[in-house]
């Protein structure tokens, strides 16, 4: 699969659990001190926060061109869910984009591939940027079962979404055993990995594989960064823990 350099940069931070609106002010603050000018930034940038401080990191960061991203929406947009938000919530708070089946809801909570076949598109209808999130087990890639998983959550996860909108979406491909251990995937690991996203998305549309941008998440840090974003289908980085300082945040910006 040819890679199309077009493709602008996307760093992404995930701030998960972390956040109360106090803490979310300052960050902004921060972070706002410590990018490049919004037309002089060669990458897209976007914070993924708690729903409880949406509207203050919204307000925080209105005009900076940074993107504001919730971390998980329901599929619909009201009714019998207790305890969920939806897609026309989260535009009231000026909400930009949403993480979509993050391992960790996966794992945690019970996220499968059949709701996020509906979250997706949902999203995509009423304007939020879906940021997908597919990834592997340590055991699964032991096992030679990196490719059939990926297929699998890839596939489903986009079979609502129309060709001419595949590329509107974000996808991450965040090995589990590389989430907050420490242990980040080689370049050539994750080279190798997003190329056969990206040619997955390349079996429904080859225009959709040339433009959607696939991220690299895991243990991404400012020392390992630049050799990750430089592998020619790696598109940008889905930062967790480094996320949650400003200046780590910011260097892995300048990094893409
Ligand atoms: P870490 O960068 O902390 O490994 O987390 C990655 C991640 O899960 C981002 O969504």
């Amino acid at each position: 699969m040819p890679s199309d350099t077009a493709r602008r940069p996307y760093v992404a931070g995930n701030w998960k659990l972390w956040g109360t609106r106090a803490q979310a002010a300052a960050y902004c603050e921060r972070l706002l001190t410590l990018l490049p000018e919004p037309a002089r930034r060669d990458a897209d940038v976007a914070v993924c926060v708690p729903f409880t401080a949406l509207e203050t990191v919204a307000g925080a960061l209105a005009g900076s061109g940074v993107a504001v991203a919730a971390q998980n929406m329901h599929q619909a947009d009201n009714g019998a869910f207790t305890g969920e938000v939806s897609a026309p919530m989260l535009l009231e708070l000026d909400v930009d984009a949403v993480v979509l089946g993050h391992s960790e809801r996966r794992q945690l909570f019970g996220e499968t591939d059949r709701a996020l076949s509906e979250k997706v598109p949902a999203a995509l209808a009423a304007g939020l940027q879906p940021i997908l999130c597919v990834g592997e087990t340590e055991s699964e890639r032991d096992a030679g079962d990196m490719q059939r998983k990926l297929r699998h959550q890839v596939q489903e996860g986009l079979e609502d979404v129309a060709d001419d909108r595949l590329a509107d979406v974000v996808i991450a491909y965040e090995p589990i055993w590389a989430i907050g251990t420490g242990k980040v995937a080689t370049p050539d690991q994750a080279q190798e990995a997003i190329s056969f996203v990206r040619a997955l998305v390349g079996d429904r549309s080859t225009a959709a594989a040339d433009a959607v941008r696939v991220l690299y998440g895991g243990s991404v840090k400012p020392d390992n960064a630049a050799e990750i974003l430089a592998q020619p289908d790696v598109d940008g980085a889905l930062v967790g823990g480094a996320s949650l300082d400003p200046e780590s945040f910011a260097a892995i910006v300048g990094a893409a």
